[in-house]
């Protein structure tokens, strides 16, 4: 069953596929999140949890999106409820597959203000509004000023004449700009630029931290400290194995392994189904997947955490400074590069850097729906972009409101990426290990490439991968839910924003039901000609 007479895209080189797939991983999930939960569970012994994560349940689950998308994607299915039909041969299973379609679509609305953010402060760098010599309080200013953060509409005392709430404007459409001119012209082609051009900015800043030598004088403030407080295992605070013995450690490093990964949102199965059937995907998939791993545990660790250290010292990164993401990003560094010499030009291109992840990150997050909305009803890709940013769009902005302790965005990120993303990637691994066979799963993807898995990984794919995720996100409900839930419980912006979501999952929902109608006249009709 063909869903549709859309003409088929793809990507043009391998080189664009592993950019693109890459680009969608490597984000702000790399800069701001690892770094911060990197110092907060004790640096260097954070390493291990996050090693075992990435082998253990990164690389199997990019590998089952990646079997799930191109077996589809040959078969002619882009749209993640088709590509669970196609694998599973159960028509209801595309109402599962529809999560896959709301969980980017609702990440993007948050996702899209970050970047707003990160433009906002480049171009500030970029026309010298940051003033040199700026401390602490200054900068809490900004980030108060930048994000809304003093309550819900701050952003919007002047409507939409505001610079924030206009780059946040520029981004949206800088994102749909992308996506209208699709897989090749649009995604690939941005992607083959930007990321390169994000690997050249980090290492530019990165020479310059490592260079830095002991700028403020201060004793065990040095560079060689600053790393050693990344890579040590054992900290002058906790020891080793108290750190490893912290079950929170492991939740953390295996739920950020997910999301830096883009694993569980439908966005890897989609890129994935634009591939061809011959194509090397253990390359392109592994590679990425590295590619990622190396921005965040190799530069964004070697670069934002030692900048920290060597500027403001030991004590600034306690868990009660790092308890969210951004205080790193938005609020350390930016007093770093002002005590840096030429400290507007790193700082420029650190958030201009931040820009781009940002970007290639979005437009991943973006496609799923977009795709739905044109294989379902067929209605081609002007119109389903068109859908797509009227709801994204509004997400955003609903986020750029209620930013009052940031509530929309965290109860979005909350039910998102640490809830339904367990859910999805652990149906994923099942589906593609076990219903569809491991020996099926493995011919599928290792056609076409040159690699062949050790064998040993079929009993790591099998058993070890779904058991360890399972316990993981038991583990997590027990330890974190009742927490979350009370803390959204009594706030009527987190209720306001749990109805967005119900909104973007019955929206799904329907469209999937339209899709699988129209789908099963279209097989009506095909068989009719045969
Ligand atoms: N992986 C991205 C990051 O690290 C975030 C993302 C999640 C992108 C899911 C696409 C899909 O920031």
């Amino acid at each position: 069953m063909k869903p549709n007479k859309i003409k088929q895209e793809n990507w043009t080189t391998q080189f664009g596929v592993i950019m693109a797939v890459a680009g969608s991983a490597i984000g702000l999930g790399n800069f701001l999140r690892f770094p911060g939960l990197a110092a907060m569970y004790g640096g260097g012994a954070f390493m291990i949890p996050y090693l075992v994560a990435f082998f253990l349940l990164g690389l199997p689950a990019v590998w089952a999106e990646w079997v799930l998308g191109r077996y589809s994607g040959v078969r002619g299915h882009h749209s993640v409820p088709g590509m669970f039909i196609c694998m599973t041969g159960k028509r209801n299973m595309a109402y599962f597959g529809s999560l896959c379609v709301t969980l980017p679509t609702i990440i993007v609305s948050y996702y899209t203000f970050i970047e707003g953010w990160c433009l906002a402060y480049s171009l500030r760098y970029l026309f010298g509004w940051i003033g040199k010599g700026s401390g602490d309080e200054y900068f809490q200013k900004l980030f108060a000023e930048t994000t809304g953060l003093a309550g819900n509409g701050a952003l919007f005392q002047h409507g939409f004449l505001n610079f924030n709430v206009f780059c946040i404007a520029l981004c949206l459409l800088f994102n749909y700009f992308l996506i209208y001119r699709g897989i090749a012209k649009g995604i690939e082609w941005f992607c083959s630029w930007a990321l390169p051009a994000l690997l050249v900015c980090s290492l530019i800043i990165m020479v310059r931290v490592l260079t830095l030598g002991n700028p403020t004088g201060i004793e065990g403030q040095s560079v060689t400290d600053g790393l050693g407080y990344v890579w040590n295992p054992s900290q002058p605070n906790k020891t080793f194995w108290e750190s490893l013995a912290n079950p929170e450690t492991w939740l953390a490093s295996a739920g950020h392994v997910f999301f830096s990964l883009s694993l569980g949102f439908g966005a890897i199965c989609t890129y994935a189904s634009y591939t061809r059937r011959n194509d090397d995907i253990v390359l392109s998939s592994t590679t990425a997947a590295a590619a990622n791993g190396f921005c965040e545990a190799v530069v964004a660790a070697m670069l934002i955490v030692p900048a920290a250290y060597i500027f403001l010292g030991p004590a600034f990164l306690t868990p009660e400074n790092l308890n969210s993401s951004f205080t790193i990003g938005f609020l350390a560094l930016p007093e770093v590069f002002c005590k840096m010499p030429l400290g507007q030009i790193f700082g420029f291109l650190f958030f201009f850097l931040l820009f781009l992840a940002a970007v290639t990150s979005s437009i991943s997050l973006l496609q799923p729906q977009v795709t739905l909305l044109e294989e379902g009803l067929n209605i081609g890709r002007k119109s389903s972009l068109a859908i797509t940013a009227l709801i994204t769009a509004f997400g955003t902005f609903f986020t750029a409101y209620f930013t009052k302790q940031l509530t929309a965005l965290d109860t979005m990120d909350f039910w998102t990426a640490n809830v339904f993303v367990f859910i999805i990637s652990e149906v994923q691994i099942v589906l593609v290990y076990w219903f569809f066979n491991i020996n099926t799963s493995l011919a599928e993807l290792q056609r076409g490439s040159q690699i062949r898995l050790p064998y040993f990984f079929r009993f790591i794919l099998k058993y070890v991968s779904p058991f360890y995720l399972l316990v993981v996100f038991v583990s997590w409900l027990y330890l974190k839910f009742p927490e979350q839930i009370e803390k959204i419980s009594h706030n009527t912006a987190a209720q306001l924003t749990f109805a967005f979501l119900i909104f973007v999952t019955i929206f799904n929902l329907f469209i999937t039901s339209r899709a699988l109608a129209r789908w099963k006249k279209l097989e009506i009709l095909d068989s009719k000609k045969e």
